[in-house]
């Protein structure tokens, strides 16, 4: 195999993860490679999850406002038709401009951009097959970065077609509207797909396991709402049921249901079966085995606080080790393993990393849920403020949706923020500042937000946790 010189760190994976650790490595002045298998850069987030997905919430939003929320505004429009390879088009133009950017950014910066599947053959080799079959090369070095991503946890027993039995990879690919579609879990992934394909004409079911919908980390009163007003959208839900087997033989595909709680079982069929149940660890090939690194039951790589494995000089970032399963989270911590490789110390708040659905309208939260602080025996205060009642919201006809405040009683500090509605994936930010800088929920509420803003709402929220609101 052929050498190249050594190198002083190499990430494996270019996501979110891998390719911001990269960039800041060599910023740092570290002599860095990274090594992407997929063919191009962005990893799940740019290529198949985050921005292929938001560019299809997008634009089938505003398909679906066009032909269903128009006329009360005034605008009269005939004849809406959907053009869905157009629609797909215009998502893979988003991707291709984002992903060739990193490729870009990867030139400006100096790092070295491997094309093909890493393995790690010791603690300072990881040999690289390159997709274009060449020769296999050896990259020699001091660290490792392994930034390796996840994928989706299959559904025992259906096996995916990604056309007729489909991850959110072919949820972003289909090239027509089914009549039917049925989402096997109704976390992020199922309630966002869902609605871009709901908005797109498809009758969707939501069958979800628990009692709630929102995956883990939703607060119930979120959760509540999101399931109300995505109902009144068109979206049904079979919550606390779960799926006992599949039959894809068919021309469509069949389900067994249960409901959890009377064992009634039933039977639902749909052109798609969308699996959204959640993303593991991805491993493969990778070559742990070969330097004794461990993974838990859940097959997240085992490291410690510096994102160190048994190896001082492998380190791991992102979803292929503990933690949300977010691309923000994952390149905070690339930043800070580079840091750590280069300074010796690095830092991620890991109770200030927000979550946004960007579902229409979106929720978005940060910190802790009022389920979480309840179970935690502190007493605590909660201030709610409905957009109802917010005049820029009645003035967009976007009335849906509140923000919720959760603050520690004694001290009235920020615990957690909780919203749902018009623009909240927009409005977190301010909540996560807030509890990054320790704030009490009387600052927010004095401090002043511009007139007629949607973010009114949260400081009116934030007002209601110690005093009382002025507008509800
Ligand atoms: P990944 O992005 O998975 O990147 C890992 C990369 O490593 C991959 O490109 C893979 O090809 C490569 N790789 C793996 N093994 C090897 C090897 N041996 N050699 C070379 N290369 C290898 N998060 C958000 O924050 N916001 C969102 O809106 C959002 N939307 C999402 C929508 C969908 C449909 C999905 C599926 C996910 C979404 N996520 C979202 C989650 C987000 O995509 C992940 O949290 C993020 O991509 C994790 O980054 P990562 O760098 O850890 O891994
Ligand atoms: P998830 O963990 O959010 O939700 C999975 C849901 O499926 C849960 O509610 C669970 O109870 C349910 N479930 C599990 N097994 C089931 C079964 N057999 N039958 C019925 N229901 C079952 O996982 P999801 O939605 O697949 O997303 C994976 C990851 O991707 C998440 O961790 C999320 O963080 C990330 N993501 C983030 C997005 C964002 O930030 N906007 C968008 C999409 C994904």
């Amino acid at each position: 195999s052929s050498e190249s010189g050594e190198h002083d760190v190499v990430v494996i994976g270019g996501g979110p993860g891998g390719y911001v650790a990269a960039i800041k490595a060599a910023q740092l002045g570290l002599k860095t490679a990274c090594v992407e298998k997929r063919g191009a850069l962005g990893g799940t987030c740019l290529n198949v999850g985050c921005i292929p997905s938001k560019s299809l919430l997008n634009n089938s939003h505003i398909y679906h406002q066009i032909k269903h929320d128009i006329k009360q505004r005034g605008i009269e429009v005939d004849n809406v038709r959907l053009n869905l390879d157009q629609m797909m088009a215009a998502k893979d133009k988003s991707v291709k401009s984002l992903t060739g950017g990193i490729e870009i950014l990867f030139k400006q910066n100096g790092v070295d951009y491997v094309k093909g599947t890493g393995t790690i053959t010791g603690e300072n080799e990881v040999k690289v097959k390159p997709i274009d079959g060449g020769e296999e090369i050896s990259l020699k070095t001091k660290n490792i970065i392994i930034a390796t991503g996840s994928e989706a946890t299959p559904f025992p027993g259906l096996e995916i077609d990604e056309k007729k039995v489909i991850t959110s990879t072919g949820a972003i690919a289909l090239t027509e509207v089914p009549k039917k579609m049925i989402v096997i879990g109704g976390g992020i992934i199922g309630l966002e797909m869902g609605s871009v394909w709901s908005r797109l004409g498809a009758e969707v079911t939501v069958v979800e396991y628990l009692d709630a919908i929102g995956g883990p980390g939703m607060d119930a009163d979120i959760a509540k709402t999101a399931q109300r007003i995505l109902g009144r959208q068109g979206i049904k839900f079979k919550t606390a049921h779960k799926v006992l087997s599949g039959d894809a033989s068919g021309k469509g595909v069949k389900l067994e249901i249960e409901s959890v709680k009377n064992q009634k079982q039933d039977t639902l069929e749909a052109d798609v079966v969308l699996v959204a149940i959640g993303r593991r660890p991805y491993t493969e090939g990778l070559g742990l085995e070969n330097v004794g690194i461990e993974t838990d039951e859940r097959g997240r790589i085992i490291i410690d606080q510096e994102y160190r494995t048994k190896h001082e000089n492998i380190r791991v970032i992102g979803d292929v080790t503990f933690g949300a399963m977010l691309a923000h989270k994952a390149e905070e911590e690339g930043i800070a393993a580079a840091e750590f490789i280069k300074k010796g110390y690095g830092h991620v708040n890991y109770g200030a990393i927000p979550s946004v659905m960007y579902t229409h309208p979106e929720a978005a939260w940060v910190g802790q849920t009022e389920q979480e602080v309840k179970a935690s025996g502190k007493e605590y205060v909660v201030g709610t403020f409905p957009f109802l009642a917010n005049s820029r919201a009645k003035t967009n006809l976007e009335t849906d949706g509140m923000v919720k405040f959760i603050a520690e009683k004694e001290t009235d500090r920020v615990l957690g923020i909780h919203i749902i509605g018009p623009n909240a994936g927009e409005m977190i930010a301010e909540g996560v500042l807030a509890i990054e800088y320790g704030a009490s929920s009387e600052d927010i509420a004095r401090t002043s937000h511009a007139h007629p803003t949607l973010s009114e709402a949260f400081k009116e929220a934030a007002m209601a946790t110690y005093d009382k609101a002025i507008h509800a």
